[in-house]
């Protein structure tokens, strides 16, 4: 099973989802030597790479070995989106855009952005059109991802992946959550299935709860999907993609390495981040992965402390060798929910107004120059 993003062949159906503050260069490249598949860099403002703002360009960073550019890009404007997609291909050589309609942050809906933004279909298909136009010489593929709606009683998906087949999108993803859901609950793979059903010209993307290899055949299979979207399952287990490239190959593999495995894991990621950061901020942001890659494991409070703090690849070296290289990896943990999860939102943040018109643009929205979601 491959799938075809406009002319891009991905050879194995699996799709990183862009997570901001996680899914940069280093890390990318980090689960692209596992396995096949399309990695997305986290989100970046349209308005931020237009106005040439520093923090956004320093995101555009990629690796020697990433061939495939995938960016995902964030907007509320129509006309920044299109110039910031132009930018993207003309200057970035990125080869892949998907544009962000899933953001819950309270500080995104506000301004109609995320998650909030599909409620106005004819907003949603002019940003898409945008975007698509000033692709489209490039041969770049640009597709979107996005949520159930606002919340359940206002539903925007299935307008969504009309309007994705009217405006020249390759694909649509689908996180099986309202905004109002955040990351709590289950994903509604029902929903996936329906916009699946509905949608039929273009490939629909599944996202939400794939912890294992398993659970994307079983997305799969149950909704009908043409490929996966895997983001917190991968957390502290860039491993995940093997696992993955090999089910959708139809083998059965479930990687369980040992403590030292992950502690080679954990130096090689510890070692991508520094490359492309420099030390000293490389280990920092290596830090906040330390819990997710020791999750089950014996390792007691003082060991994840020290690592939690490590300031060198030296230190970081130290202190991975009094691991123990024999312990077995903790089988509990397989299926189980990893990273955010959270509550749900009791109320939607958004602009006043917001919900009164569903097909024009409504009120006035400002765009956001700070990119990273
Ligand atoms: C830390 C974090 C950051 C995220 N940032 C983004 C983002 O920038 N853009 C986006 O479309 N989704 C973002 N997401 C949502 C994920 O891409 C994905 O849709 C969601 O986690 C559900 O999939 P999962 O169950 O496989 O994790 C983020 C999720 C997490 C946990």
């Amino acid at each position: 099973m491959t799938l075809r993003l406009g002319n891009l062949e991905i050879a194995t159906p699996v799709v990183l989802a862009p997570m901001a503050g996680i899914t940069n260069a280093a890390y990318r490249r980090l689960c692209a030597e596992q396995g096949a598949g399309l990695y997305v860099c986290e989100m970046i403002t349209s308005r931020g790479l237009v106005e040439g703002d520093q923090h956004t360009k320093d995101m555009l960073v990629f690796d020697d070995l990433e061939t495939v550019r995938s960016v995902q890009l964030y907007g509320t404007d129509p006309v920044y989106v299109g110039k910031a997609a132009e930018i993207l291909c003309a200057e970035y050589g990125v080869a892949h855009i998907d544009l962000n309609f899933g953001c819950p942050v309270p500080k995104v809906t506000r301004k109609g952005g995320g998650g909030a933004l599909p409620w106005k279909r004819n907003l949603l298909g002019e940003i898409l059109r945008h975007a698509v136009t000033a692709a489209e010489p490039y041969g770049v593929p640009v597709t979107m991802k996005t949520r159930k709606g606002i919340d359940a009683d206002h539903l925007t998906y299935l307008d969504a992946g009309r309007i994705a087949e009217e405006s020249g999108i390759a694909a649509i993803a689908l996180h099986g959550r309202t905004v109002s859901q955040a990351y709590s609950g289950l994903a509604d793979w029902d929903a996936i299935a329906a916009l699946k059903a509905s949608v039929t010209t273009i490939p629909v993307l599944g996202n939400g709860d794939v912890w294992e290899a398993a659970d994307a055949l079983r997305m799969v299979e149950q909704t009908g999907v043409d490929g996966v979207v895997v983001g917190r399952g991968c957390l502290g287990r860039p491993w995940l993609f093997r696992d993955l490239a090999a089910a959708f190959a139809g083998e059965s593999v479930a990687t369980l390495p040992t403590l030292g495995e992950v502690s080679t894991m954990m130096r090689r990621h510890a070692e991508l981040l520094c490359r492309h950061m420099g030390e000293e901020r490389g280990c920092k942001e290596f830090r906040k992965h330390v819990t997710w890659y020791l999750k089950g494991f014996s390792a007691g409070g003082a060991m994840r402390r020290d690592l939690g703090l490590v300031r060198s690849l030296a230190d970081l070296d130290a202190l991975l060798d009094e691991l123990d290289p024999e312990e077995a990896f903790p089988v509990s943990e397989l299926g189980a929910p990893r990273g955010r999860q959270g509550a749900p939102r009791e109320k939607v943040v958004l602009p006043e107004g917001w919900l009164d018109d569903t097909d024009g643009i409504g009120c006035e929205i400002a765009e956001d120059t700070v990119s990273g979601g």
